[in-house]
């Protein structure tokens, strides 16, 4: 299966061309991703072709991931549009799958991160058939929380130490979405659950 692009109205989810290697860098100095996401420390360009290369085009050939990049206008399935962020799964090849996501700072708080999740969700339950998807996130990223309880996610725990950031171990929230979690939102952003 080609990994496809998933068009979503008024954005898309596209596959990673080596085209993104100097946005992925970009965005991976920014100070909000390199406090909440497991990136090597500094962040070199290398780390970043490692990434689009190998956790992104090599892993979908493998089946290990399914990563994407968040378009803008790209309705019409051509994937051509200004780059605003990443969503993608860990496959854990027994119908499982660990989410990931980062926003470009200049496309924050306008709902895309929320949408874009529900979509990479649906999918990855509808196409690859997955009977799970888990959201871990620092203890503290509200954000990224607010994100996924919005997408439909289910808070359950907290995960001692689970997490390696800034090169030291952090407390772990950790959720998760079934696929009955989108099909009772009707297609439409649920309101969120309270903390
Ligand atoms: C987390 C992140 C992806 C959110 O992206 P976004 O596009 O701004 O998110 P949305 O616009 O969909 O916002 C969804 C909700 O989160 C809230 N939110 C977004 N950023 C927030 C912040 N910094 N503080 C508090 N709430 C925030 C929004 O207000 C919105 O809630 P509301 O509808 O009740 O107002 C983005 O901040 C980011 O890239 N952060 C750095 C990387 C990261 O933490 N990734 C997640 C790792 S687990």
């Amino acid at each position: 299966m080609t990994q496809p692009t998933i068009t979503a109205g008024e954005f898309a989810l596209r596959p990673f061309t080596p085209a993104d290697i100097a946005w992925v860098y970009a965005v991976s100095l920014d100070p909000a991703v390199q406090k909440y996401v497991q990136i090597p420390m500094p962040y070199r360009v290398e780390d970043a072709e490692f990434f689009v290369r190998e956790m992104a085009i090599g892993a979908w050939e493998r089946r290990e991931r399914a990563e994407f990049v968040i378009v803008a206008g790209a309705g019409n399935g051509t994937g051509v549009g200004e780059r605003l962020g990443r969503v993608g799964l860990g496959l854990d090849g027994n119908g499982a799958a660990q989410v990931g996501y980062w926003m470009d700072p200049a496309a924050r708080r306008r709902g895309l991160a929320t949408r874009a999740l529900r979509e990479l969700c649906r999918w990855g339950f509808a196409e690859l058939g997955l009977g799970l998807i888990e959201w871990r996130a620092e203890v503290g990223n509200v954000a990224s929380r607010r994100v996924a309880e919005k997408a439909g996610f289910t808070v359950e725990a907290v995960l001692r130490r689970r997490l390696v950031h800034r090169g030291g171990r952090v407390d772990a929230w950790v959720g998760s979405m079934l696929p009955e979690d989108l099909d009772g939102a009707g297609g439409t952003l649920s309101t969120g659950r309270a903390e």
